[in-house]
């Protein structure tokens, strides 16, 4: 990592990157960095919803300066719009699951990437802002069960799915982080034991 951080930190001296960052990297891993590193990172972007709200990263992240990004916001939708702690938010302040688990994100203070293909729905992903979660409701979120990477258990199930159907797929498998020739041979290595 100390190698590949010095080549990332020569771009950022030459003026090719204004900013370097890292995704998936577990709290161990990013102060693993941060002690040998000159540059520090200015991000990093990991999968964080209400199914795996990262908290102790979150925490890391805030105290060292470091930006901290969430991708699949919506854990792909299926922790949100079944969990009775969103729907239920949700119902009371009058919004979608989906901007409840946005807005959480947002009050947090991380950036939320969420996806969609769908104009009504990237409309509804960006009514954020004049409301807010009260702070009674946003103490419910510590409710719900926490599940590591389900975005990747999900990517691997929806896939099988679509083989079933008889569907080309590309396979990306779970093991796409992991691999056992890997250094992190399971995705519990890979996050460190981190939940
Ligand atoms: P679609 O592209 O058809 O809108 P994540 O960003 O957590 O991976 O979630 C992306 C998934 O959630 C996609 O399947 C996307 O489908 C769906 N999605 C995105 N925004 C919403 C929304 N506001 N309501 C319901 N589903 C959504």
């Amino acid at each position: 990592m100390p190698e590949t951080w010095r080549a990332m930190e020569k771009l950022y001296d030459s003026g090719k990157a204004r900013a370097i960052g890292v995704s998936n990297f577990s709290t161990k891993k990013l102060a693993d960095l941060l002690a040998v590193a000159r540059v520090p990172p200015a991000v990093d972007q990991v999968e964080c919803h209400p199914g795996w709200q990262q908290a102790k990263l979150r925490a890391f992240c805030h105290t060292n300066g470091v930006h901290f990004s969430a991708y699949a916001p919506l854990g792909r939708m299926k922790v949100v719009a079944d969990n009775p702690v969103v729907t239920s938010i949700a119902e009371s302040l009058g919004r979608t699951p989906a901007q409840i688990a946005l807005r959480w994100g947002i009050q947090q203070g991380q950036s939320v990437l969420p996806k969609s293909t769908n104009e009504s729905r990237l409309k509804e992903n960006i009514d954020l802002f004049g409301w807010s979660i009260p702070e009674e409701l946003c103490d419910k979120f510590s409710e719900i069960e926490q599940v590591q990477a389900l975005f990747f258990q999900l990517s691997v199930s929806a896939q099988n799915e679509r083989a079933l159907r008889g569907e080309q797929v590309k396979r990306v498998r779970n093991e796409s982080l992991v691999h056992s020739q890997s250094i992190y041979k399971t995705m519990d290595e890979l996050w460190d034991g981190e939940i």
